[in-house]
């Protein structure tokens, strides 16, 4: 199979080349990503001699439909993926995520190549702490800010290209993902590198907010069996029942870190913070089979960690410009 991977410089997109190539010889990759600040070429370099790498955007219509005709599938996971980044302007997510989505689908319609579009809980908005339902394949869209409109505006387009023009097309929707190569200025790897400088973790608002957390290998092995088994036209929700509240996850880090309890700061609160997601993945785990591998979160946390601490090299230059970023919007509120 020639597969077209987008976004593969960055944090999901590189974990899912590397099982990719571990895991199935059969595969040829090529991976498609305009490595902006979120890309980085060296998340690649473990399999460098064994994929095709394409420094370009997504929107590029002619570039995405030369690569795209040579291509047996594709998995689209190329996007501006930050919600703070997206509060402070959303252009790059409405031309990355929703234009750069239309130019995919425009060519696998053209050239009838099978796609699976990566997406997100978020579309979905949030849910109140005690409410006892999950988000399901068929919880109304509703999203919160400038990043998850664009991704269900996305969503929306996969599902016309699908109905309208018979696109051989899937869809997922995951829950927060965890893990190696994760760029520095999302929640867990900016506090572990917070942590590993000596600065105090940094909780936005009350730390209540809960987060449904998933391994990022899970969320890939899910695409595969996507990929392989997946109704067409269809839509799975990627979670593997990991909500943990945002001050446990920072006393857990605190813990491992052989640090007291509460060496943390209570920081300026998110606009529009979402306060819950919850996935049932029902779907994806009764037809297509799927189960998550990494059942405990805080051993999972604990290889992250060890992660960051043996590869400097690879986050320190993203860290100051990150901090700088958050440092002109955050003030410590307790
Ligand atoms: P990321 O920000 O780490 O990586 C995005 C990659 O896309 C980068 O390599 C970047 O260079 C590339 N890119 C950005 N704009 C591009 C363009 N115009 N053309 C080509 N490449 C471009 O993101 P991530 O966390 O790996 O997320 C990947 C996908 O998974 C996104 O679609 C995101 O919405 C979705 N998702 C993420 C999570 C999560 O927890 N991180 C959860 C569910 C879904
Ligand atoms: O749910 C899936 C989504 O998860 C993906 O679609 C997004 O691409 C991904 O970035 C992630 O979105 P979140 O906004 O949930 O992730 P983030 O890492 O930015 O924040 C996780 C939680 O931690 C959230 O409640 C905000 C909070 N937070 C974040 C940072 C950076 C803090 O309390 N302190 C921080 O310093």
């Amino acid at each position: 199979m020639r597969l077209l991977v987008t976004g593969g410089a960055g944090f999901i997109g590189a974990n899912f080349v590397h099982q990719t190539v571990a895991e199935r010889s059969d595969v040829q990759v090529t991976v498609l990503d305009a490595l902006t600040y979120a890309g980085n070429r060296q998340s690649l370099d473990p399999v460098a001699d064994r994929i095709e790498f394409v420094h370009g955007d997504v929107a590029d219509f002619a570039l995405v439909d030369r690569l795209v005709a040579g291509s047996d599938a594709v998995v689209h996971f190329a996007a501006e993926s930050h919600n703070d980044n997206s509060l402070a302007d959303p252009t790059p997510f409405v031309q990355t995520n929703v234009m750069g989505t239309f130019s995919l689908l425009q060519a696998v319609r053209a050239h009838d190549v099978r796609y699976h579009h990566i997406s997100t809980d978020e579309v979905y908005g949030d849910l109140e702490l005690d409410d006892p339902e999950r988000f399901t394949e068929s919880t109304p869209y509703n999203p919160s800010s400038p990043y998850s409109a664009t991704k269900a505006s996305s969503d929306l387009l996969v599902r016309a290209w699908a109905r309208s023009f018979g696109v051989r097309a899937t869809l997922s929707n995951c829950s927060n993902n965890y893990g190696p190569y994760q760029h520095v200025e999302k929640f867990i790897p900016r506090q572990i590198t917070n942590l590993i400088d000596g600065v105090r973790p940094r909780l936005y608002g009350s730390g209540k907010n809960v987060r449904d957390w998933i391994h990022v290998d899970d969320h890939n092995a899910a695409v595969w069996t996507i990929l392989e088994k997946g109704s067409l036209g269809q839509t799975y929700l990627i979670g593997a029942d990991g909500e943990v509240d945002n001050r446990t996850v920072v006393g857990t880090l605190l813990e491992l870190f052989g640090r007291d309890a509460d060496d943390f700061d209570f920081v300026t609160d998110r606009p529009g913070h979402d306060l819950r997601y919850a996935i049932d993945s029902t779907r994806l785990r009764t037809e297509l089979g799927w189960t998550p591998q990494y059942k405990d979160f805080r051993s999972g946390l604990e290889a992250t960690v060890r992660w960051y601490r043996d590869n400097e090299s690879w986050w320190r230059a993203q860290k100051e410009s990150a901090e700088k970023a958050y440092a002109a919007s955050e003030s410590v509120i307790g």
